[in-house]
């Protein structure tokens, strides 16, 4: 898999010319982007800046070398780099098993092109196949959102954060991470709405309408997806 998820990190890598502010996700898959990016700014002198999605990212970044901007002094980006946990033929995605999803989703948005990144096996017909929503909930809408989601047919649970900390997992930016289990999703895009309207849930893993490429790797090659 590692090979395959790096097939598809250099392809979209490739992409990034000079003078480009590059949004950077988070992940596996993402790493190899990363990786990829690094290698040509020492090969081919690339310019550009990044703006991470996560802590783990801006680490990586660090480690190799890779200029970062804040994103909050952001307002555009030429493109952004990420992975997905699960992809419909439509490109629609549930994204977060990492718990990046809010930043991942803000700087998707800021982008005027979201490439996915991922092997084949996060292919899927239906989302909810595989992954639960992940969530981005405030301490204090916890309960709302427990009762919102009970009442769109779901189950939330609180991610623990296990062997480091007692307690839930907690996101980059401080809030409790949950999913929602609700089997598959027949209508991706009205939940979506459902949970976007629902007062404290900061953000959730429902991608809908916003990836238009994507590169997914399989043992038949890198498989090139434009909508
Ligand atoms: C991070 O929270 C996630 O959205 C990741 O982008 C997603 O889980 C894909 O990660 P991998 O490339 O490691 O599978």
């Amino acid at each position: 898999m590692a090979n395959l998820k790096q097939q598809a990190g250099i392809a979209a890598a490739n992409l990034a010319q000079n003078g480009m502010g590059i949004g950077l996700g988070t992940g596996s898959t993402v790493f190899f982007a990363l990786e990829r990016l690094a290698e040509r700014q020492k090969t081919e002198n690339l310019k550009f800046f990044g703006v991470s999605t996560s802590f783990s990212t801006t680490l990586l970044c660090r480690e190799m070398g890779i200029e970062l901007k804040d994103c909050g002094s952001i307002s555009r980006l030429d493109m952004a780099i990420d992975g997905a946990d699960e992809i419909d033929p439509s490109l629609n995605l549930i994204k977060g098993r990492g718990a990046a999803h809010l930043l991942e989703k803000i700087v998707a948005s800021l982008a005027q092109r979201f490439i996915i990144v991922a092997d084949s096996a996060k292919k899927v017909k239906n989302l909810g196949e595989k992954f639960p929503v992940p969530l981005e909930i405030l301490p204090s809408a916890l309960g709302l959102a427990n009762a919102r989601i009970k009442s769109l047919g779901g189950a939330l649970e609180i991610r623990m954060a296990g062997a480091c900390k007692d307690g839930p997992a907690i996101s980059d930016s401080g809030n409790i991470i949950a999913d929602a289990n609700f089997g598959l999703i027949k209508d991706p895009a009205a939940l979506g709405k459902e949970l976007d309207s629902v007062p404290g849930l900061v953000g959730h893993g429902l991608f809908i309408g916003m990836a238009k490429e994507a590169f997914i790797a399989g043992e038949a090659g890198v498989e090139r997806i434009s909508l």
